[in-house]
This record gives C-alpha cells, structure tokens and sequence, in this order.
C-alpha cells in the first residue's frame, strides 16, 4: 500500500473525505475516546511561516489523540538553507510517527513527502490549506446540513492557498463552489481544471467570476480571506489600499444580503475588518467562524489518526 500523505485537498477521495468528516465529527462529540498516537508517539510539527491557530490546533490535537508535539522552530531549522529538504524529512521521519509542515512552495512539501518515510500533513503551503478546508467543510456540514449539492461562494484573491484549496475540497465534496476574484488574481489553470473533473465527477459544479454578486447570490455559505497572503507583505499597500484591486469583493452587509437568508459566513482568520470583511458580519448572527476556528482541532485529529492508521495497515512494522 503506498504511503499517504495530505498535501493538497484532492489526496483523499470523495468517500474518504466523507469518512473523515464524519471521524471529526464523532471525536468533537468524545473528544479523549480517539488514542491512535497513544505512546506518547512524536508528531513533529515544522512552522516557516507565522501561526496562531495551526500551531495550538495541532498541538491540542496531538495531545488528545495520545501522542507529543514535537514543535519546531522553521527559524532554527531552516529547511533547505542549513540543509536539504531531503536529509531533514529523512532525520524526522525517523523520530516521529507523522509530520506537519508549514511553508512557502508546494514543492517544498512534495519533497519532503517524498523522503520522509511517514505521512506529511501539509499546515499551509502558498498553493493550498486543506486542513484548513477539512475545517471549514466539518462546519458547513454542522450549520448546513450533508454538503452534495450545496453552494459556498468565496469572495476575495482567486489566486490565493484558500481559494485554490476551496476549489479542490469544495468540488471533491460534491459542492457547487464559486470564486469571485478580479481577473488578475485567477486561480492556477490546472487547479481549475481539476475541480472542474471532481464537480463533474461528483455532482456539483464550478464558477470562477469577477462580479462579487453572482459569487454570492443565493449562497449557502459565503467566505473570504485576507488580500495579503504570508509571503506578500511588501504588496500590502497595493492589496489593502484605496486601488485594491479586492475592494469590490468585500464581504459587507450589502453583500451578504444576496446569499441564501439561512447562510453562514466562513473566514479562516486572521481577520482584517473593514478590508476584506467588515466587522457587522463578521462579529454578526451569520458569522461561524470560531465554530470554523475550533473545528481545526477535530478535523485535524482526524486527518492524523485516518493517516497514520493507514501507515500502520500498509507498514506494520
Ligand atoms: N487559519 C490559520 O491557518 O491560522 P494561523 O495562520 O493563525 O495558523
């Protein structure tokens, strides 16, 4: 059996998708019933980039299931700089049971799947979140109902990790997924692609627009997400500015209004109000994002256990 990893949405099929969201959904109602890293076994978990949520989420996850966190410093590793990528998957392959990475390119963590010799989780990369996604979708369903056949529509930077993992993950669902982002920050080709094959696979369908209403109009779920990107502070100015080229795609009353009168609202945090939400909805009756918050936890115990439960049946040892 190959060794699994969650890199990007679309690593898990449309069933095991499913069988995880139901795992989390289980674990969030026993929290301490699920002991797959009971040991304690070590997960290391890499952070390159700035984190609040990950990092606790994580942590707290790993705690729960049994296991030890072993948290490191992507400052003082330097993966990559003070030594391959390769050698580093290679050294923490061997003292822990999984490892979860957050970092710049996609490449970075195709490599390091590719020489760990355990499951890599991927806490972030500058192409997809799909933790973050597994989180979100745990609380669509909770608020929403079964996910086939419903519509989330996001409004913000097209070309960003959480617009790409929506397409992936939303379309993998069986959801009709829609991004209303200007035409110049339009998601990557064959990211488009491909969940344009997983909705017509499994029954939903995918938009890409530039006009914010028909992303919204009649929406089951609307979310956004900041218009600066870690990794993109120098173009703050340009992104957040007067010419934002993201300011008709705030998520603003106005715009809320257009969605289902039932919708809930979704942002991964951190927030910027007044930039791309202002603070009536995301402090609002349609707001559930520290629902969406403390979701991390339970769907990233599940991705982990299903994960390191499939290493286990495929390599006893
Ligand atoms: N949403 C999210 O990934 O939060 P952090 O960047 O704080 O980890």
């Amino acid at each position: 059996m190959p060794l699994r990893h969650f890199l990007r949405d679309d690593d898990v099929t449309h069933e095991e998708q499913a069988e995880i969201l139901a795992r989390a959904a289980r674990i969030k109602g026993a929290p301490f019933t699920d002991r797959t890293l009971v040991g304690p076994e070590v997960v290391a978990v890499l952070f390159d980039k700035q984190t609040l949520r990950t990092q606790l989420s994580f942590s707290a996850a790993i705690a729960h299931l049994g296991g030890y966190p072993m948290v490191v410093d992507g400052k003082l590793a330097q993966v990559g700089v003070r030594e391959s990528i390769a050698d580093v998957a290679r050294v923490m392959g061997r003292e822990s049971v999984a490892i979860v990475w957050r970092t710049y390119g996609q490449d970075r963590i195709e490599e390091m799947a590719r020489y760990a010799q355990v499951p890599v989780i991927n806490a972030l990369t500058d192409d997809f979140h799909p933790c973050q996604i597994l989180a979100d979708l745990l609380t669509i369903q909770e608020h929403k109902g079964a996910l086939p056949g419903l519509t989330l529509g996001y409004c913000g930077d097209g070309a960003n990790n959480m617009a790409q993992s929506y397409l992936l993950g939303a379309a993998l669902a069986g959801m009709h997924i829609r991004i209303g982002t200007p035409a110049s920050h339009q998601p990557k080709p064959e990211i488009l692609a491909r969940a344009e094959e997983l909705a017509a696979e499994h029954g939903g369908s995918v938009l890409v627009t530039d006009d914010p209403v028909e992303t919204v109009s009649g929406a089951d779920a609307v979310a956004t997400d900041t218009w600066v990107s870690m990794g993109q502070e120098k173009e703050k100015d340009s992104r957040q500015g007067a010419e934002s080229p993201f300011a008709r795609f705030q998520v603003n009353a106005g715009l809320m209004a257009q969605a289902d009168p039932g919708a809930v609202f979704l942002h991964c945090l951190p927030a910027y109000r007044g930039f791309e939400v202002t603070e009536d909805v995301i402090d609002g009756p349609q707001s559930v994002v520290w629902d969406e918050s403390e979701n991390r936890l339970h769907a990233q115990k599940a991705i982990l256990a299903w994960l390191v439960e499939q290493h286990r049946a495929g390599d006893p040892t």
